[in-house]
């Protein structure tokens, strides 16, 4: 299975039994991502921290946690997650930016690595745990990324240290007697070619020879995923030959053979696992525009509105309805916000579309629910995971109109 596309018949019956909108997610496929970033090379010194913030429901942790990987963290609330789904304070790197001393403390006092990604944040942990273990991230001035919103390395993002500022990192472990236990970059989210995230590996590799002794690099995340049809898989055989070639080449001037490499992979683990279902509400022309009306506002999905992002639509028919013919329409498939830009698929050229058909959204299984709001009011949607037995358990509740009240004082 490449993808998860949801059957018509449990299409239906899932939206029967836990109501609508939802996200249905297959086990089978997070598993088998996970073998295969475990298996981007083939040595006992290698790492995958799978990037939770892609998507952080506890049954979906624990599984990723029973294939092996470790994983990140970059809030206390990710934290908290993490350890209830059996991760080890050893089996998690935090991953921060622009922490209060207050957030650090807590993340110190649990005995959790922590990456800092600027000269002030590695002077406050200085301040805070003198003679502590400390990881520091570094922009090696490449960037990648689907988006400009989600690139986070070169010139133009306020993530990590320049090359530089070695001098000063240097004289701020020393001030406070400080071990670096490694460093770490994050390009950006969502490279489909190997050939930015090789070259930022080099220039991190060579970064790392400024500071002897580390036990591991961490390159970070991105891994892409196919979202249009026409887009072609990442090659991760390729992408795993040539790191390890640069990672071989690196050791062989290091002075820790026994160093370990990391990567930090959050879609490509959980993205195609997932689709959200909806229903189709109302079919309507507005001067000469077909809109399809549905329950998928961008409360629940916020990709397409935040950096028009594309995402495949199956059109599932209502087994009652009468139609036949094979029309096709262009159509814009529209939530129920109040907002002109709450358009989930633009100008789709798709089978026909009726009140009491099902839209199923794919590829959502990274930054789909965990992005999903309250805006309008509305109610964050259930989760149901498909087991590998090919059972449905619902692993997540929908919310309810008490969770909209409950923090209000005085109520
Ligand atoms: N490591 C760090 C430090 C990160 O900041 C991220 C993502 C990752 C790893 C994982 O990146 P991935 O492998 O998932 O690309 N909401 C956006 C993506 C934001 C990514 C933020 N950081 C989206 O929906 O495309």
């Amino acid at each position: 299975m490449e993808k998860f596309r949801i059957s018509k018949e449990r299409a239906f019956e899932l939206l029967a039994k836990y109501g609508s909108p939802l996200y249905v997610y297959s086990e089978e496929l997070i598993r088998k991502r996970c073998r295969e970033m475990k298996g981007l090379l083939s040595r006992e010194n290698f790492r995958v921290n799978y990037s939770a913030k892609a998507n952080t429901n506890l049954e979906i942790l624990k599984i990723i946690r029973d294939e092996g990987l470790y994983i990140d963290a970059m809030s206390p609330g990710e934290l908290i997650i993490e350890e209830k789904a059996g991760f080890k304070p050893e089996e998690i790197l935090y991953v921060s930016n622009n922490l209060s001393p207050e957030e650090m403390q807590f993340v110190i006092e649990k005995g959790i690595l922590l990456s800092v990604d600027s000269l002030s944040q590695l002077e406050l942990y200085g301040q805070l745990n003198p003679g502590g273990r400390v990881v520091v991230r570094f922009n090696t001035g490449i960037g990648a990324g689907h988006h400009q919103k989600v690139n986070t390395g070169g010139k133009k993002t306020k993530f990590a240290i320049q090359a530089e500022f070695i001098p000063q990192v240097k004289e701020i472990l020393a001030k406070y007697r400080l071990r670096l236990a490694g460093i770490n970059q994050h390009i950006g989210s969502l490279f489909l070619g190997v050939e930015s995230y090789l070259a930022s590996a080099r220039r991190l590799f060579q970064l790392a020879k400024e500071f002897p002794g580390l036990d591991f690099v961490d390159l970070g995340g991105g891994f892409g995923i196919p979202y249009h049809p026409e887009e072609k898989r990442l090659d991760l055989v390729q992408l795993g030959q040539e790191l390890e070639k640069a990672f071989e080449e690196f050791l062989a001037e290091y002075d820790n053979p026994d160093l370990i490499l990391m990567v930090e992979p959050g879609r490509y683990i959980v993205a195609e696992a997932g689709n959200l279902l909806g229903k189709v509400y109302s079919v309507k022309e507005n001067y000469g525009v077909k809109y399809i009306g549905t329950d998928l506002g961008f409360n629940v999905l916020m990709r397409p509105i935040l950096y028009d992002s594309y995402h495949e639509v199956q059109v599932l028919k209502n087994p009652a309805s009468k139609e036949t013919s094979n029309k096709r329409e262009r159509v814009n498939i529209v939530g129920n916000i109040c907002e002109s830009g709450d358009i989930l698929a633009e100008n789709r050229d798709l089978p026909l579309i009726e009140e009491g058909d099902i839209v199923a959204v794919m590829d959502v299984g990274a930054y789909g629910f965990v992005m999903s709001s309250n805006y309008n009011c509305r109610l964050r949607p259930a989760e149901v995971l498909i087991d590998a037995g090919g059972q449905d358990r619902l692993i997540r509740k929908r919310e309810s109109y008490e969770d909209l009240l409950r923090h209000f004082p005085g109520l």
